[in-house]
């Protein structure tokens, strides 16, 4: 079947928003077809070379970030924290796990949510739901949740402007190595973390200026003074995907510059669905998540549709079955893709299985359980002889109250202190560190048992 960046507009399509005046959604369309893409096809391709990396055991996937950017929460200061974030856990798997990070972030586009009712109902008034700031606003009003195309130009703004302040701090000395220090958030983190944080990156500080002194500063600077970083975002809305979606002009192949990886939700993944259709025929690296009722047979058609070459890095498959259902689900789905011969990365969501209502009703997700599915994906990996290659959180480099438990001992009553997530709860930047910690634990001690990653690339 032949595929167009429009074709999935023939295909069956869940969790779109009805937009009221068709006329301006097409207006907007127009205009960002005529924007300039966000990240170039090179740059997916790098990326696709590194996940394949991952995959092989070489490297291991850090992908995270907020549940849904927001307009709102938009300034220098979150980018900032976020992104500090990333690299302290970054450092902390680098250095404890003695393991290559590919570093993806949830940012600069990761605007759009599906939703578990397409309506909400507060006291007898009915209003479409909330579907992220590039779709609606979150005030429960007629005006606020009617779906404007308008937020797609500020969503696409606002996305460049994340990026190329994510660029500036990732190549401008911001994330050299010897700043690893002050990478950590002052007075977010609980003092046992701070010293083990400080212990570790002193210790990399001593290495790194050790070498430099051996008249090999030049080339020791141009591993440690910048990093690489990608933009990942859930491709759910397809009109601003496909609006973004160009011809590379190096390999006539079509990329969507929206992002240099984006990812299929666990909603809208259906082997004959729109989403799938608009993904299968773009060159950029996938993710596909994997929930609970993910059967072998569908995940095996999705992967012949979303890699019908088989080519290394193309697929991350994302499994996100909650702490209880891991150990049963995700056997079953390794051994058929594995069987398969498919080249896949498996990664771990440890978030979106282990959603729950606190006594207080905030939804919120319990530390030891993210722990838990993390644990009990790496086991599985190990008695089927498979990869653990990477993990997708949700976290923020701000203080907040969303995740329960961690170090602080965030409890049920703390919730309500400062929660502040648009979509889904977060770890906090000590929750966050913490679980780098943990997995870097989990990653050794996997491969001092000779079954899982390979000896550093
Ligand atoms: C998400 O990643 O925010 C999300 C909605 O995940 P899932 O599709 O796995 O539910
Ligand atoms: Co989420």
């Amino acid at each position: 079947m032949a595929w167009s960046p429009q074709s999935w507009r023939a295909k069956p399509i869940r969790q779109v928003p009805d937009y009221p005046d068709p006329a301006a959604l097409g207006a907007v369309e127009s205009q960002l077809r005529t924007h300039p893409p966000l990240v170039f096809a090179g740059e997916a391709r790098t990326l696709t070379q590194s996940l394949a990396a991952a995959a092989e055991g070489k490297a291991f996937l850090l992908q995270g970030g907020d549940c849904a950017e927001s307009f709102a929460e938009f300034s220098a200061n979150n980018i900032r924290d976020t992104f500090c974030v990333f690299l302290s856990m970054a450092t902390v798997l680098t250095f404890a796990a003695d393991v290559p990070v590919v570093k993806i972030g949830r940012i600069a586009g990761q605007f759009a949510k599906p939703r578990s009712d397409d309506m909400e109902s507060r006291d007898g008034k009915t209003l479409p739901s909330y579907r992220g700031d590039i779709i609606n606003g979150e005030a429960f009003t007629e005006e606020d949740r009617r779906p404007d195309p308008q937020r797609m130009l500020r969503a696409y703004f606002q996305a460049a402007a994340t990026a190329n302040l994510v660029r500036a701090f990732a190549g401008g000395g911001y994330a050299d190595l010897s700043r690893a220090r002050h990478w950590y958030l002052d007075d977010h983190h609980h003092p046992d973390l701070l010293q083990r944080y400080l212990a570790l990156v002193d210790r990399i500080a001593e290495g790194v200026g050790f070498l430099r002194t051996f008249s090999l500063a030049d080339a020791v600077s141009a591993r440690t003074s910048k990093v690489d970083f990608y933009f990942s975002h859930e491709a759910l809305l397809l009109p601003y995907e496909e609006a973004l979606t160009r011809q590379d002009s190096i390999t006539g192949d079509w990329y969507d510059t929206s992002a240099h990886m984006i990812w299929i939700g666990d909603r809208t993944r259906q082997p004959d669905g729109a989403h799938v259709e608009f993904c299968r025929g773009i060159k950029n690296p996938i993710g596909l998540k994997c929930g609970p009722s993910m059967g072998e047979d569908e995940l095996l058609k999705l992967v012949a549709l979303l890699n019908p070459d088989n080519r290394p890095g193309r697929l991350t498959l994302i499994a996100r079955f909650g702490a209880d259902q891991v150990g049963e689900k995700l056997p079953r789905l390794i051994r058929a893709v594995k069987k398969s011969g498919a080249n896949v990365l498996w990664s771990c969501d440890p978030m979106h299985g282990n959603t729950m209502k606190s006594a207080g009703g905030f939804k919120t997700r319990p530390f030891e359980r993210i722990v838990k599915e993390l644990r009990s994906f790496f086991e599985v990996h190990r008695a089927e002889g498979t990869r653990a290659g990477g993990v997708h959180l949700e976290m923020t480099g701000q203080n907040v109250t969303e995740c329960t438990g961690g170090a602080q001992e965030i409890s049920d009553l703390n919730l309500r202190d400062r929660y502040e997530t648009r979509c889904d709860p977060r770890l906090n930047a000590s929750q966050a560190l913490e679980l780098a910690f943990l997995l870097a634990d989990s990653i050794s001690q996997w491969r001092s048992r000779g079954a899982g990653l390979a000896a550093s690339a």
